[in-house]
């Protein structure tokens, strides 16, 4: 590896997989520490993020867990401190954690949506919060938030579709306002990749999302973990307030295109 983050702490919310296979967290997590840094695992169960953990340390990373609910204030105080503690500072807060909910409108009751937005919202307000005074005392830092492409189109599944775009609204915000202080936000929207978050969705719809992207093929954890080692790295140093769309061209498909009757 080229030690892309050499030298940089880095913190990765929702660190582990909720399942048996690579989630986006994890994926990001085992790059970032192959490119050098060192990375806090945060995970709400620990066994996840240990898990991450002995994957890094295996190969020669360094890494550490700790648990963490990241919609808490105190604990993504706390989860800052740690790496602090550990490390004397912080350059990346990688805000994965996510949860779905495939509900419409009508079907969705008032505390799934307050839920969604807690976890898939709110967590990158709190933690982005918590990281900021450390990544100023470093003269600046990158702050990457998981959003999804159902955040940027219309998409029925209404709280998850509204709390992945209010993580752009969220990253344009702080982007202008950390600029000066040396601090890039930037979001990642993945495609229909797979990952245990969407393994209960069976074979066929497995299929149906990999034909329906421009490349026809299956997009894996490691590709939209690249994009956080981007982002993550002073690569991207002129880069801020964006959303990185990682999704083999399904954005840009026409109807027709994305049903296949292109091929
Ligand atoms: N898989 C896809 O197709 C897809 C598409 C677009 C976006 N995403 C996004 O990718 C991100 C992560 O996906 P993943 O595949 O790593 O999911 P995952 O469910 O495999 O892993 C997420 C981890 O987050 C942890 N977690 C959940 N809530 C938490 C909380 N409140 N505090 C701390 N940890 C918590 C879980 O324990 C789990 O280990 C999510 O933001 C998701 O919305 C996924």
């Amino acid at each position: 590896m080229s030690e892309r983050l050499k030298g940089k702490v880095a913190i990765v919310t929702g660190a582990g997989s909720r399942g048996p296979g690579l989630g986006n967290g994890k994926a990001a997590s085992i790059l970032f520490a192959r490119e050098g840094a060192r990375v806090l695992c945060v995970d709400q169960v620990l066994d996840r993020a240990a898990e991450t953990v002995g994957l890094i340390r295996g190969e020669g990373g360094e890494a550490a867990a700790f648990a963490a609910d990241v919609t808490r204030v105190a604990e993504c105080a706390a989860m800052v401190a740690e790496a602090v503690k550990r490390w004397k500072g912080l350059d990346v807060l990688h805000n994965n954690v996510g949860i779905e909910s495939r509900k419409d409108l009508l079907d969705t009751q008032e505390d799934e949506w307050d839920h969604v937005m807690a976890v898939d919202l709110k967590s990158m307000f709190l933690a982005t919060k918590a990281a900021v005074p450390e990544m100023v005392k470093r003269g600046g830092g990158s702050v990457i938030c998981v959003s999804s492409i159902a955040g940027m189109r219309g998409h029925g599944r209404t709280a998850y579709a509204t709390a992945k775009a209010g993580v752009i609204g969220f990253v344009r915000s702080c982007a202008v306002q950390l600029g000066p202080k040396a601090i890039r936000v930037n979001a990642i929207a993945p495609g229909a990749v797979w990952t245990p978050m969407v393994e209960n969705l069976g074979p066929d719809a497995r299929e149906r999302r990999r034909r329906a992207n421009a490349l026809g093929t299956e997009g894996t954890a490691w590709d939209i973990a690249w994009g956080a080692v981007y982002l993550a790295s002073d690569e991207s140093r002129w880069i801020t307030g964006q959303t990185l769309i990682i999704d083999a061209g399904l954005t840009i498909t026409t109807r027709e295109g994305s049903l296949g009757a292109v091929r």
